[in-house]
């Protein structure tokens, strides 16, 4: 009798466990895994590529799904795009927006559907947007302009801005301009050259480049240029001239070939600005948002409609003297990469 109670109590026990294994999980339990639409706007520059990759291992380690859209550069087609990941049902959309300004429509169309927007790097203007996390891009402006007038307190400046469709490139000549102005009111330098670069396209960036020593009879004595795109393009027209190595150079993005040239001695300094934090932040930050919970933001931008939210990470500026203590010990280029033939 003890023996058939306890047969039966075990049926009972393994019919309870059966039912447990195989349960289909019910909506909300499938609803747990996130997912995040990532709309970027190009992967044209080395870093983007770095951003993509960075953003996904760090939103899937979070155990969210990313599904990630570029589009080249094209307002309509990252308008497009972002139409798709809300079609597809994503809980949040993180995105890098190619115009600032073009983009406001993205976050209009994704609160229609009740999902949340976060601008990554780049700020889009004059939405309600939920959450802004980039860097602090005035910052990287002054850091630029502190370190060549360190070494040209007087002279001919030439400025080879970003894309003038990019929030970002505006913030980075507003610091720049901050340590400039007071010298230019002094009369001890000059900017004898100022443009956008069209799309970041380097280019562009060469043509501006060609066209600032030729109106200055090549009589130019420091280029800050906004990205090391845009300074590489810098450095090859002052090649071109024989200036090379001559004319000090700024640049941003501690991209791999800058960060050569700066060990070379063709470009003085670059700022680098630590994606891997960025990335993992924003991912973070986007699983948050998706589950509505507090992102904790401690700072405010103004987009030109609402006080956004916001995380602003602190830039680094590299020259010869700590490219190993900031771009190798961080593991962003490796030893050999920089100083290899
Ligand atoms: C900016 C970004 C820079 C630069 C540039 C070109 O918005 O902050 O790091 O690379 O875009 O894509």
């Amino acid at each position: 009798m003890k023996r058939l109670m306890s047969y039966l109590l075990l049926l009972l026990l393994l019919s309870g466990c059966a039912k447990e294994t195989t349960a289909v999980p019910n909506k909300t339990e499938v609803k747990e895994r996130i997912h995040i639409g990532f709309s970027m706007d190009t992967l044209e520059e080395e870093r983007w590529l770095r951003d993509r990759d960075l953003f996904k291992e760090s939103a899937e380690r979070l155990g969210a799904k990313v599904t990630i859209m570029a589009a080249s550069g094209d307002d309509a087609l990252q308008i497009v795009q972002a139409e798709q990941l809300i079609q597809l049902g994503v809980d949040v959309l993180v995105v890098v927006p190619h115009n600032a300004e073009a983009t406001a429509a993205i976050v209009a169309k994704a609160h229609d559907a009740g999902i949340k927007v976060m601008s990554y790097d780049r700020l889009i203007k004059n939405a309600d947007l939920d959450l802004y996390v980039s860097f602090d891009n005035e910052k990287v402006g002054e850091m630029q302009a502190e370190a060549i007038t360190k070494l040209v307190p007087k002279g001919k400046y030439v400025y080879i801005g970003g894309a003038e469709t990019d929030n970002n490139a505006h913030l980075f000549k507003k610091g720049v301009f901050n340590v400039l102005q007071p010298l230019i009111e002094k009369g001890d330098i000059t900017v004898v050259y100022d443009q956008w670069t069209k799309n970041w396209l380097p280019s562009n960036a060469f043509e501006n480049m060609r066209s600032a020593i030729e109106a200055n009879n090549r009589e130019i004595d420091a280029v800050i240029a906004a990205n090391d795109a845009t300074a590489g393009s810098a450095t090859k027209v002052l090649a071109a001239y024989g200036l090379l190595g001559e004319i000090p150079v700024a640049g941003q993005d501690a991209e791999l070939a800058a960060v050569r040239r700066i060990v070379e001695g063709t470009q003085t300094m670059t700022v680098y600005k630590p994606i891997n934090i960025l990335a993992e932040a924003a991912a973070e930050l986007a699983v948050k948002m998706a589950r509505d919970e507090d992102v904790g933001a401690d700072r405010k931008v103004n987009n030109g409609k609402i006080q956004v939210p916001s995380v602003l990470l602190s830039p680094i500026a590299v020259d010869q003297e700590n490219v190993v203590e900031t771009v190798i010990a961080d593991g962003f280029h490796d030893y050999d990469d920089v100083f290899g033939d």
